[in-house]
């Protein structure tokens, strides 16, 4: 999200480089010099797409890779409603998974007249729903921000009836998303939740923050360029900090480009830490500690 988010299309993209199927050392360790004796940080992948057919193949090595690295729960995003039986199948097979239910901002095309009732019973009968999304407003890919609009309203509305948090995405859309949080809040019908991917400016942060909103980190800080999203991460308070991978989208360096994956949220936690000064396993109490307090108790940790 925001001007700095390379996120590289829809799906289908391609799959995985050969060099990222079963190898030897585990990458994150590999990557971030910690030897396999360390032990990991305890990490939350905040925001992960599993269900894409990038994972087809060899889900069970990249579950084997997230736990060695440390990842200890994650929360799976959903983009439209017909995913929703492909990632309560995943649940049931990884303890660690929970999951939102939502339309994104490119997917407006699922969005009908009984998409809210579906996305409500979706949540009503599953605990294992913590949140509503992602939702948002996307103006770089799309100009359709009335249609958006639409998609997004009934979206912000059922997670206050719910009381669930939404996930955020938002890009080169900061203007029109703060006009339509900051009209809820002043009626007193405003979500918690988070900017996921965040790529914005400071300033825009600061806005968000106001808001309440917490602010997720994604392998784009990992980027040399990504100036404005490292002086967020060096800015950003130490209690809305959150960290994610969005993968099969936006690996972090040195797997920039590539098939991203869970395990990989270690190298976006090193960078934070590095930003702020900070240990990697700080970090990575840290950003437990805020998706445990934003997510509820229901982001289930393994
Ligand atoms: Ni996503």
């Amino acid at each position: 999200m925001g001007r700095i988010c390379f996120r590289p299309g829809r799906r289908p993209i391609p799959m995985p480089p050969a060099d990222l199927l079963p190898g030897t050392v585990p990458e994150t360790q590999a990557a971030s010099g910690l030897g396999t004796d360390a032990a990991p940080p305890t990490l939350i992948d905040s925001h992960c797409h599993l269900v894409f057919r990038q994972f087809d193949d060899d889900l069970e090595k990249v579950v084997d890779r997230w736990r060695q690295a440390g990842v200890r729960a994650l929360l799976h995003a959903c983009v439209e409603p017909a995913e929703i039986p492909a990632i309560r199948a995943l649940a049931d097979r990884l303890p660690e998974l929970r999951y939102s239910v939502g339309v994104h901002p490119l997917d407006t095309e699922h969005w009908f007249a009984d998409t809210q009732a579906v996305l409500r019973q979706a949540a009503q009968d599953d605990p294992r729903v913590i949140a509503i999304g992602e939702l948002g407003l996307d103006l770089f890919r799309e100009q359709n921000l009335e249609r958006q609009l639409e998609v997004l309203r009934p979206q912000l509305d059922l997670a206050v009836e719910l009381d669930l948090p939404v996930i955020i995405h938002c890009r080169d859309a900061a203007a029109p998303m703060l006009e339509e949080l900051r009209t809820r809040h002043q009626h007193g019908h405003a979500p918690r939740g988070v900017m996921h991917c965040w790529g914005g400016t400071p300033e825009e942060m600061e806005a968000f923050l106001e808001l309440g909103l917490y602010i997720s980190f994604s392998g784009t800080v990992t980027f040399p360029k990504a100036e404005a999203t490292h002086a967020c991460a060096r800015q950003v308070p130490t209690d809305r900090m959150l960290v994610e991978t969005d993968c099969p989208f936006l690996a972090p360096v040195p797997r920039r480009g590539k098939r991203n994956e869970p395990a990989y949220v270690a190298a976006v936690a090193e960078r934070v830490a590095e930003l702020r000064g900070l240990t990697v396993h700080e970090v990575g109490d840290i950003t437990t500690a805020n998706a445990l307090r934003l997510f509820g108790p229901g982001l289930h940790t393994v």
